[in-house]
């Protein structure tokens, strides 16, 4: 597996290919350099489709890609402990909260493994159109092609994998772009894969800055589809520049929770805090608007402040660590201007608002009004806002009142305000008595409006990355 301080390459054609441009990769707590990785050029980007062509012209059966899949999971699952590891140095991502992202890579690539065998068409009735007795007709599921998935830096490692997996078990093969702050995750599946029995071509790893790298990849004619997530401007910038392309963007959001009168406050209280902390807030889904029945308020709002408290906040290599550090200083600038901003325009602090280096104390801001960026703009750092409501229409606006939809949740115990919520809320997953922040791997997963098209988990994104082709026989009926 990787050794401290090595230099590794890119993955192209199954060769690990060098290149004199290193990019060093950082332990974003300690700042220490882990390993310096080659950055792509054209020629490396050109050298990857052509390999992955090649690939295309000898498809893998669906029982071996089922089989490869299978046994990259197993290899993931037996290198739990060095993945979680490698996670916590390139993403500063707390070593407790690592772990369970390389159980959901293994679970990503066992699920992956079983729709492999899964992809089916349908029947057509043709022959029940007039003049059509004659003709019988079916559909096939067959792969895109190319797919390109450019992967970010908050799970480096899962959100690779549910683009990966799915993309090779539909039959695809795959060029990874990750991001470039923790690219060395998307290496280790390289490798893995390897491992596992995937031939070459079938899954390259291209390491580059969006400007230069990501431009080329989206030049490329050769590539049929592009899989992202990622910012709303870059996910827009791609969906332009795709073109008739298929893509699949799983954009930010700045999520809403509520919490109406009939809550069990025993659960949402603790649930919220750790889930509006969770990786430091760098969550798609992060728990950033809490919406809170007015009954309820002031005791949710204590036992909230209660659970953040509890929190420990520091290395994400320790094992207590709840919270870690953001991706870079420029993020951790960024969101406490956001804080300054909201406390200068007449929000109060419930909690935080303080920063040692690249860690932002969990931060719990009340009074904030709807044109402030901590509530309008996906903050993606370590902040949740808490506002009352009076009635749940209300509740409903407000998570309805902004440019994003990807997930909410709602504490209830009412099935018919769950049900209200569940149907009225702009959204691509509402979850009942748990925060907008939870997702299983198995059930689908994206957005609506600027959070993004198209749905990820596995057996969603096979039929994402497969397309149906019709096949009509004109027989004589004898
Ligand atoms: C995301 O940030 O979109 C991913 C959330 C998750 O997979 O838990």
């Amino acid at each position: 597996m990787l050794s401290e301080t090595k230099s590794y390459g890119l993955l192209i054609d199954g060769q690990e290919i060098f290149t004199d441009d290193l990019l060093p990769v950082k332990d974003k707590y300690t700042g220490d350099t882990v390993a310096l990785i080659s950055q792509a050029r054209q020629e490396d980007v050109e050298a990857a489709v052509a390999s992955a062509k090649r690939a295309l012209n000898k498809p893998l059966s669906p029982y071996s890609r089922a089989q490869i899949l299978m046994k990259a999971s197993t290899i993931i699952k037996s290198r739990r402990e060095e993945l979680a590891s490698l996670i916590a140095k390139e993403a500063g991502k707390p070593l407790k909260d690592a772990l369970v992202e390389v159980s959901r890579a293994m679970e990503t690539f066992r699920l992956s493994a079983e729709e492999a065998t899964r992809i089916t068409g349908e029947m057509v009735p043709v022959e029940a159109y007039p003049g059509s007795e004659n003709r019988l007709a079916f559909t096939i599921r067959v792969p895109r092609g190319l797919i390109c998935a450019i992967t970010p830096f908050n799970f480096p490692l899962n959100l690779l994998c549910h683009k990966v997996a799915p993309a090779l078990a539909a039959g695809n093969a795959v060029i990874a772009k990750p991001a470039s702050v923790t690219p060395l995750s998307a290496l280790m599946v390289g490798k893995i894969l390897e491992e596992a029995g995937l031939p070459a071509g079938w899954y390259s790893l291209i390491v580059g800055p969006g400007s230069t790298v990501g431009e080329w990849l989206l030049d490329d004619p050769a590539i049929n589809y592009y899989t992202f997530t990622g910012s709303y401007e870059i996910g827009k910038r791609i969906q332009e520049r795709a073109g008739l392309r298929k893509t699949t963007l799983e954009l930010g959001s700045n999520s809403a929770t509520i919490i109406h009168k009939d809550a069990d406050l025993e659960k949402a209280a603790p649930l919220c805090a750790r889930m509006a902390f969770a990786n430091a807030g760098q969550v798609c889904i992060s728990v950033q608007r809490l919406l809170v029945h007015r009954d309820v308020y002031q005791a949710f709002a204590s036992a909230l402040v209660k659970h953040t408290k509890a929190l420990v906040v520091g290395n994400p290599k320790d094992p207590a660590t709840d919270v870690g550090p953001m991706i870079s200083t420029k993020e951790a600038d960024r969101v406490m201007a956001w804080i300054k901003e909201a406390v200068e325009g007449g929000a109060q602090l419930l909690h935080g608002g303080t920063r040692e280096a690249n860690l932002i104390e969990p931060t719990i801001l009340a009074d904030v009004n709807s044109e402030m960026k901590v509530w309008c703009q996906e903050i993606f750092g370590p902040v949740v806002t808490v506002v009352p409501y009076d009635h749940i229409e209300e509740a409903i606006e407000k998570t309805n009142d902004s440019e994003y939809g990807l997930q909410a949740g709602i504490f209830t115990s009412s099935i018919d305000i769950a049900l209200t919520c569940a149907k009225r809320l702009h959204v691509g997953g509402v979850i009942i008595n748990d925060t907008s922040a939870h997702r299983t791997d198995s059930m689908p997963y994206g957005g609506v409006k600027n959070s993004g098209t198209g749905r990820e988990g596995p057996k969603y994104a096979v039929q994402e990355m497969t397309e149906s082709k019709v096949i009509l026989f004109n027989h004589q009926v004898l």
